[in-house]
């Protein structure tokens, strides 16, 4: 399967529409040599825009190509993307903070509120993180999530080195995407797994947690 799909009949929220987003010059070379981890944040929100943005430049589908595979804005091998984004939103205007899943075929947001409590499941969230203070002061920490099989229907185990190189390539595009929005990000690698995946409903098997990042607007 491509992507989870949510059960007939969700709450969906519309993104603003990829091809209409603001387009940002840039000097690449500039943007390249100043990207840097940045762990704190201001409490100004994202707009909706900007989180599509982030969405679009790390995940965003230009075009199916059948079999399950897609093209992105970001190489997979294979073209296989196995990822699923999960969003912990605390700071975006016209959304309630809460968990969230992306939903990348059709530029979507999809609220996780019934399956995931904001209330009993945030702090579980936070406390998970090593660099807990970036995630706490974030507008959003994403939470990459590989489901395995997308990869190893096609490459055998070999899948798994894939998934793990193919969440490089999207976290570096986020670095890039915030930095173009004059905002900070930094990866997260050291959380514990399993609470994770837990808060996550993840089976931590067949699809699990393997690479986050946090991001939000800075001075
Ligand atoms: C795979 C990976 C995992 C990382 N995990 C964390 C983390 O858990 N917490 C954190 O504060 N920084 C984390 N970082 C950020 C690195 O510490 C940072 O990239 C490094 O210090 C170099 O700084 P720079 O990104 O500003 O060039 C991670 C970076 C990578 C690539």
């Amino acid at each position: 399967m491509p992507e989870k799909r949510p059960p007939a009949g969700t709450r969906v929220i519309k993104l603003p529409e990829a091809e209409l987003l603001p387009d940002r010059e840039v000097n690449f070379l500039e943007l390249v040599e100043l990207r840097a981890s940045v762990r704190s944040y201001t409490q100004t929100p994202f707009t909706l825009q900007e989180l599509a943005y982030l969405l679009w430049c790390t995940q965003g589908v230009k075009m199916p190509i059948g079999k399950g595979g897609s093209m992105r804005n970001v190489p997979s091998a294979g073209a296989r993307h196995a990822f699923e984004t999960y969003l912990f939103i605390q700071k975006v205007e016209g959304l309630v903070p809460g968990f969230y899943r992306y939903l990348s075929f059709e530029h979507l947001l999809l609220p996780l509120a019934e399956q995931i409590p904001w209330e009993e499941s945030r702090e579980a969230f936070l406390h998970a993180f090593r660099t807990r203070q970036a995630v706490e002061e974030s507008a959003v920490t994403f939470v990459w999530v590989a489901q395995i099989e997308r990869l190893l229907y096609v490459f055998g185990k070999r899948g798994y080195r894939y998934a793990f190189l193919d969440a490089g390539h999207v976290c570096e595009n986020l670095y890039l995407a915030a930095e173009s929005l004059k905002a900070g990000c930094c990866a997260m690698g050291a959380f514990e797994d399993a609470e994770v995946n837990r808060v996550l409903h993840l089976d931590g098997v067949r699809e699990f947690s393997i690479y986050a990042a946090t991001a939000g607007k800075v001075g």
